[in-house]
């Protein structure tokens, strides 16, 4: 049994975002285990950028920057804060986070209660090495989404080595309409003209990514996947949370509004990525994301097209300790399978 594991009953007595404040200060405080483990078989380059190994922590849970440099510690390869927006918000009433202890699941209707932009950046001012993402958003009460992403963008660009544009939370009014074809080409040429332009300021250039949603008709994902590839889109994450509920049925908390995420959402996220994979034939970099619990889901999702993977729920029932965890077991899996690194076993399902 892992130190977590025995601490986890008197966590999940606290109501979740009061346990999720109380990990972050426990991280914060270094009562977490750091990990040393490294494997020349886990490093890979996605967009450029040397990942030492595959596995991030998603976006939602450093949504301020106030923990990364512990995250990365802890063994991830990479960590996505945010999301952000332009301005501090409140995000909705509470409660709007619930566990599904039965099928090691989260909904959550959060809605981007966040600092802001300007103080995440603060945060990452003069960090240490490591892989940081900063995933944006807009405000909820502005009528001008492009214009948002862009103000988020040339905050954080400086700070983070890529940025995530996040169209794909069910918790901010009209967020997902972006994932339409028009809209999402008019906003990855706003983010493509803001990276020219703090380019020619000086800036390196910096990949770019859009996050994109389990909950999308093949027709979509067929645009999705055309948009991103005529313009040489860095890479799409898939995906977010689900809105829909027939993997929890009848469990308590299944009928909260809001986004589910966990081990539920594997299959239908893996499905997505695999769609996604198959309709851009390894032309952009594809993050694979959703109910990865263990080494066997994240080979799961790089077999199916998956440069990188993150995961954020299966840390609420296994602790930080589970980033090593599935690095070992990933390493054990392409040595079994004679591959030498992870780029090798990208996609190797359908080969
Ligand atoms: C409490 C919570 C908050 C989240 N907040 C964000 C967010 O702010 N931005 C975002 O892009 N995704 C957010 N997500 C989605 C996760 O990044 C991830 O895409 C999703 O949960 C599926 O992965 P998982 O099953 O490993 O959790 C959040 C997820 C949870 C559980």
């Amino acid at each position: 049994m892992s130190l977590y594991t025995a601490f986890r009953p008197a966590l999940f007595l606290l109501p979740p975002e009061r346990a999720h404040r109380a990990a972050i200060c426990a991280l914060q405080r270094g009562m977490v285990p750091t990990s040393s483990y490294r494997n020349p078989s886990l490093e890979t380059t996605v967009a450029g950028l040397n990942f030492p190994n595959p596995v991030g922590l998603s976006a939602g849970f450093d949504k301020n920057a106030e923990c990364y440099a512990e995250a990365l510690a802890a063994g991830f390869g990479h960590v996505e804060v945010g999301t952000v927006t332009p301005r501090a918000q409140p995000g909705n009433p509470q409660p709007r986070l619930f566990r599904l202890v039965e099928s090691r699941a989260v909904i959550n209707r959060l809605g981007f209660n966040n600092e802001g932009a300007a103080a995440a950046a603060g945060r990452l001012e003069n960090r240490q090495a490591g892989i940081v993402g900063g995933n944006i958003g807009k405000n909820k009460e502005s009528s001008d989404a492009v214009a948002d992403y862009v103000s988020a963008m040339q905050i954080l660009y400086p700070v983070v080595d890529y940025i995530t544009a996040n169209i794909s939370s069910p918790n901010t009014p009209g967020l997902r309409a972006l994932q339409a074809a028009d809209e999402l080409g008019t906003l990855i040429d706003a983010l493509h003209h803001t990276r020219r332009e703090l380019v020619a300021k000086g800036q390196p250039a910096k990949p770019i990514f859009v996050k994109i949603a389990p909950d999308c008709s093949e027709e979509m994902l067929e645009a999705i996947a055309s948009t991103a590839m005529a313009r040489q889109l860095d890479g799409l994450i898939v995906s977010n949370t689900t809105i829909a509920r027939d993997a929890v049925t009848g469990q308590m908390h299944a009928n909260e509004s809001g986004g589910l995420s966990g081990a539920p959402l594997f299959v239908k996220a893996t499905e997505t990525l695999r769609a996604v994979y198959r309709l851009t034939g390894g032309a952009i970099p594809l993050i694979g994301v959703g109910g990865i619990s263990n080494a066997e889901d994240a080979y799961t999702k790089i077999r199916a097209g998956a440069s990188l993977v993150q995961l954020y729920t299966a840390l609420i029932y296994e602790g930080m300790g589970l980033a090593e965890r599935i690095n070992r077991g990933l390493s054990e899996r392409l040595s079994r399978d004679g591959f030498k690194t992870i780029a090798e076993a990208v996609g190797s399902e359908s080969r």
